[in-house]
């Protein structure tokens, strides 16, 4: 199942200034998108022009403090679009997704009585988990673990109704795993835990480039992502129901606003990232070929990146097995493509993770290797001591041809 992109990969990739990098006499292959995707030009652009045009810091009667305003209002109303949230005020902009996280688990905590419990999953990335469990210890709140298969690792729904009670606070979940490519229905983990009267807190990081969100039809109460992993600069992005946002106390100095999401966001914000948030998803909705409104392009694209990262996925898998040694953790049932992303943990067999990534590395093969903060994984799989796993991510803008490059690299390694 080799299927070509329903778009015109190689304009896609001439978008993208870094994708024409060149490493020891070869075209790099960035393997690393969980770890942080590219680039595209009209994001560069925008950042530039931010910084170009003269700034200021926002809420002033003057031109350029008006001009800081627009580009605030604009992140805001796209990110709107791509989580398909209610109105803009339930976007808040910050820092990363960890900064973002620890600010809300603070908040969050003050609601806690010493008692009361929150799950967290030995799924997340670590970002998704310290907060919450530095924020129980601080009020006597004890978590509960809920574990993954590690046969196929995937997050074990079974056990959350068994988890759950009516002291249940949160539940923090990821939508998927930056290791291993896992998908959570986190539909049905919100319906559990609401019905027991939980909040869901969801890290959508890992699956931001993947797939559509649409918090409406989620009815999760909390969403985190970093822009940085779905084309863009920089900069942390939540979203929270307004009500919640507007109850909640937030840490914060005195005379910022006392409404979402002004109160959410301390200091100054990083303005040009902001800019690049707008081009950022403009560039995804760009890809449409549909004429609707922006939302409906990102619905219509997001459909087709699914869609071709599962033929890059196939195509993974179906060359690993051909490579002795070479181990995938994870789904790897062709089957069940639609339940991962294409986001591959693997070890070869007499190499380190450490000296495959080398290899690969000084081939102009970009790929991480260690933990990439997915801590509790590597811990449940008990490869902590064995330096992790490699990590191997495709997104919409690698090609088949770098599945070859990668499965030959990894097949000479033999
Ligand atoms: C799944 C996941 N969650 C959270 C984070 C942390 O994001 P940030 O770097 O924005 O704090 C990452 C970063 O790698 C991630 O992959």
């Amino acid at each position: 199942m080799i299927t070509q992109p329903p778009f015109d990969l190689q304009s896609i990739r001439q978008q993208f200034p870094a994708l024409q990098l060149q490493v020891n006499g070869r075209t790099a292959v960035y393997l690393d998108g969980p770890g942080g995707t590219q680039v595209p030009r009209q994001v560069i652009d925008a950042i530039a022009a931010y910084l170009a045009h003269g700034g200021s810091n926002q809420g002033g009667p003057f031109f350029t403090s008006q001009y800081t305003d627009t580009v605030i209002a604009s992140a805001r109303q796209t990110m709107m679009d791509f989580y398909h949230a209610r109105r803009p005020e339930e976007i808040v902009f910050g820092q990363n997704m960890t900064s973002l996280t620890f600010a809300f688990s603070r908040a969050l905590a003050q609601t806690w009585q010493p008692g009361d419990e929150i799950i967290v999953t030995r799924l997340d990335h670590d970002a998704n988990i310290t907060p919450w469990v530095m924020a129980a210890a601080d009020r006597g709140v004890t978590v509960r673990w809920l574990d993954f298969d590690p046969a196929d690792c995937t997050l074990r729904l079974d056990l959350l109704p068994g988890l759950l009670n009516d002291k249940t606070r949160l539940v923090a979940v990821t939508y998927a795993s930056n290791a291993v490519g896992s998908i959570t229905d986190v539909e049905r983990v919100v319906k559990l835990a609401h019905a027991s009267g939980a909040l869901v807190f969801v890290d959508s990081v890992h699956y931001g480039p993947h797939g559509l969100i649409d918090v409406q039809a989620l009815d999760c109460d909390f969403l985190a992502a970093s822009v940085y992993k779905f084309f863009g600069g920089h900069v942390g992005v939540l979203y929270g129901k307004y009500e919640l946002l507007a109850e909640l106390k937030a840490y914060k100095v005195r005379p910022s606003s006392p409404l979402p999401p002004g109160k959410w966001e301390t200091g100054t914000q990083s303005f040009e990232s902001l800019a690049g948030v707008t081009a950022a998803v403009e560039y995804i909705a760009s890809l449409s070929q549909g004429d609707g409104n922006r939302r409906e392009r990102l619905v219509q694209v997001m459909s087709q990146i699914r869609q071709y990262e599962m033929s890059l996925s196939f195509h993974f898998l179906e060359g690993v097995t051909q490579i002795p040694g070479l181990r995938v953790y994870g789904i790897t049932d062709v089957e069940n493509l639609a339940q991962r992303t294409p986001t591959f943990a693997v070890s070869l067999q007499g190499h380190s993770p450490e000296a495959v990534a080398t290899r690969l590395g000084e081939q102009g093969i970009f790929v991480w290797h260690g933990d990439y903060y997915a801590v509790a994984v590597m811990e449940r799989l008990g490869l902590t001591d064995k330096g992790g796993l490699v990590r191997i991510g495709f997104v919409h803008y690698n090609t088949h041809d770098e599945v070859d490059r990668v499965l030959a690299a990894l097949a000479a390694m033999r």
